[in-house]
């Protein structure tokens, strides 16, 4: 039973497994696509909301996904929680004094509707980045909000995309595991913040249409599925810890669930757990990346 959970932490182990999942495809016609919309005479401009610790940034220099922008990048984080803004700014003191040559990294604790607000911030971007954070938003309302800040035929980035499958193997017991499976999926999709809707379990494949009715092109897409398993008994890594949560996750989500027989579902999470404890629990996320252009 983990009542509580480092959401930091949690964040960080995830890191390993986004880079083992991202779509390698879409990521190299993102860089195709960068490098042939690269400014003459400014910065390029990078917006990503919903950014965390910072992963996404540390992994485009590590990727060099900004190589031929002449190191002359301006990058803008911002997340709504201070706690992850405080510690992107401890994880990423190199990138924000300027020490990665050309890079300048801004983190902010912002909300995305409120900054997409802020007049200044309309049409200013030339690529846009969202990482496992459409999926808690309500498509409809966000979309557009984001699409806007994007500059005439410049580029967006919706990298892990939830699309509506989530496996725990072995198999426990298929009716209770399929049932747990359901409500935790159906949970996404009634889940509401501020009293508005938010979030989508099959968010993934709605993205394409959703994109289209919004005026932009996808140029690529495709799969981005979390595969979390042993390596000779051990989870690579923080990946036990990243498991742990994803368990939690659910534990906490369907507590108390009337369609649930408690019993059954206390019991359930302790095989889990000891699936994971004895290196056994393989788990996979199945998730979709799009890359794409704005309308002009
Ligand atoms: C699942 S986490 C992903 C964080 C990061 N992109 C990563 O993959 O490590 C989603 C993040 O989006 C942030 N978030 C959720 N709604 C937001 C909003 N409306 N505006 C800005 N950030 C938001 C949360 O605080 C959280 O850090």
């Amino acid at each position: 039973m983990t009542d509580t959970i480092d959401f930091t932490r949690y964040l960080a182990s995830k890191r390993a497994v986004d880079d083992r999942a991202l779509n390698r495809g879409v990521w190299q016609t993102l860089a195709g696509a960068l490098d042939g919309a690269l400014p003459q005479d400014r910065p390029l401009r990078v917006l990503e909301v919903g950014a965390g610790i910072g992963t996404m940034v540390e992994r485009c220099v590590e990727w060099g996904l900004f190589s031929r922008a002449d190191s002359d990048v301006s990058y803008t984080a911002i997340d709504s929680e201070q706690s992850n803004i405080e510690v992107a700014r401890r994880r990423l003191a190199h990138l924000a004094s300027g020490g990665e040559a050309g890079l300048r990294l801004r983190l902010e604790t912002a909300n995305l509707y409120e900054f997409a607000a802020r007049g200044e911030n309309r049409h200013r971007f030339d690529l846009i980045v969202a990482h496992a954070l459409l999926d808690l938003l309500h498509l409809p309302a966000a979309l557009p909000v984001l699409l806007q800040m994007v500059r005439p035929a410049g580029l967006f980035y919706f990298s892990i995309n939830f699309d509506g499958a989530t496996l725990f193997l072995p198999e426990v017991d298929p009716e209770l595991d399929a049932q747990i499976e359901a409500l935790y999926h159906r949970s996404m999709d009634t889940r509401t913040a501020d009293g508005q809707p938010s979030g989508d379990s099959r968010t993934g494949r709605k993205l394409f249409h959703a994109l289209q009715a919004c005026g932009a092109e996808v140029l690529a897409a495709g799969s981005s599925d979390w595969v979390v398993h042993p390596v000779g008994g051990a989870y690579p890594a923080d990946e036990s810890y990243f498991l742990s949560c994803i368990l939690h996750f659910v534990e906490t989500t369907l507590r108390g669930h009337p369609e649930l027989h408690a019993g059954e579902f206390a019991a359930w999470l302790t095989t889990r757990r000891q699936q994971l404890a004895r290196g056994e629990l393989l788990y996979v996320a199945h998730q979709l990346d799009y890359c794409g252009r704005v309308g002009g």
